[in-house]
């Protein structure tokens, strides 16, 4: 194969814009941009977000909207309007949207340039980045997609003063995965914040644009994860089964809850089998109870813990496969983890939980 265009094919490569004018920045990108038409995807609570959209698709909120029929009609609704390989489109939402507009414009007419304008904060530091897209399918969730970058994200606080205090704790947890792959610093200021305090809009900015930079480098090393990505798995091998048992014997948790008490089991885990410091493991492990409510689990819920886990999609034969950390910044991934070391963390968990 030619290398110089699967590079170009395959490169990640995605211009992160970070700013609070978001208008400004949209107007820059048009300026720049050659182009036929621009047409934008948002959902029924996004779309109210930004000045009146022009050429404004409009699918429904939430993770039912991401389905097949629903890309069947942002497709028909691009053909109405003219969309051609020349065009550009917009997507204004939370991961939901940047998903499925985005999978909807990589495969339409075999690919449109698209832009993703985060609105929440998961999706400003994990969705919109990184060229994953996809939707819902047959129950499972992200089961059909494709990896394909948005060509610009643009990266804004703005739109958090009217996200719910669950959203910004769920995608805050991202945050701090980030910044535990690379960063003590970081780390440790982040432990500091207080949700219950005004957003500071200029302070968060330099986090996200911190948190994004994480990412956006592991995954220009490894588009595809086939390998080094893995990194980003960082507390959701543990983080998925206690999101699948929260959904199916409890009450659903946001995903970033179940992340951040993954964090706290992974990191625990890495004390153990990699000697990562006791210390870091005893602050992480008190920011999270203070503000990521647990669900009460107990010993009862090990055995399906443990088997969601090693069905996890990132486990193989069965075994339990983790990234861990030696220190902070240091990760070593693809990590088997023994029933017996999980049993004990989760122990130690609910201690820290006070579960
Ligand atoms: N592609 C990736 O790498 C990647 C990574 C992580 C998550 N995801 C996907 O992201 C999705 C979850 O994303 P999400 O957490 O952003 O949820 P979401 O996009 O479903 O948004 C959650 C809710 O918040 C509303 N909303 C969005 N922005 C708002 C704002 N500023 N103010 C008020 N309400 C707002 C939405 O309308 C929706 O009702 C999942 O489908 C997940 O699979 C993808
Ligand atoms: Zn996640």
């Amino acid at each position: 194969m030619n290398s110089e265009c699967s590079e170009r094919f395959y490169s990640m490569k995605q211009n992160l814009i970070f700013t609070n004018d978001v208008e400004a920045a949209v107007e820059q990108l048009k300026a720049r941009i050659d182009h036929n038409l621009a047409v934008w995807i948002a959902d029924v609570n996004t779309e109210r977000l930004l000045f009146a959209l022009p050429n404004l698709i409009t699918i429904n909120d939430g993770e039912r909207a991401k389905s097949w029929e629903t890309v069947r009609n942002v497709w028909l609704e691009m053909e109405h309007a003219g969309v051609t390989r020349h065009s550009l489109v917009f997507n204004l939402g939370g991961g939901m949207v940047t998903d499925l507009g985005g999978f909807a414009a990589a495969t339409f007419k075999r690919g449109v340039r698209f832009i993703n304008v985060p609105t929440t904060l998961l999706g400003a530091v994990d969705a919109a980045v990184g060229g994953k897209t996809g939707f819902n399918f047959c129950g499972l969730k992200n089961e059909i997609g494709t990896f394909a970058p948005a060509s610009d994200v643009i990266i804004s606080t703005r739109f958090f003063d009217t996200l719910p205090p669950e959203e910004m704790k769920s995608g805050f947890a991202e945050v701090i995965k980030h910044a535990m792959l690379s960063d003590r610093g970081e780390f440790l200021r982040l432990l500091d914040h207080d949700f219950a305090a005004p957003i500071d809009h200029d302070d968060l900015l330099e986090r996200l644009r911190r948190s994004v930079q994480v990412k956006a480098d592991i995954v220009d090393r490894d588009p595809n994860e086939q390998g080094e990505r893995k990194a980003l798995n960082l507390g959701h091998t543990i983080g998925h089964a206690f999101e699948s048992l929260a959904m199916s014997g409890y009450e659903a948790v946001p995903h970033g809850y179940a992340v951040a008490w993954g964090l706290v089991t992974e990191a625990i885990l890495s004390h153990i089998k990699l000697g990562f410091p006791s210390e870091d493991v005893h602050r992480l492990g008190h920011f999270v109870r203070d503000n990521y409510r647990g669900f009460p689990f107990d010993c009862g819920d090990y055995d399906e813990l443990l088997d969601l886990m090693s069905h996890d999609k990132k486990s193989r034969d069965g075994e339990i496969t983790c990234t861990l950390l030696a220190t902070i910044g240091d990760y070593r991934i693809d990590q088997t983890v023994t029933t017996d070391e999980v049993t004990t963390a989760l122990d130690i968990l609910r201690d820290h939980l006070g579960l």
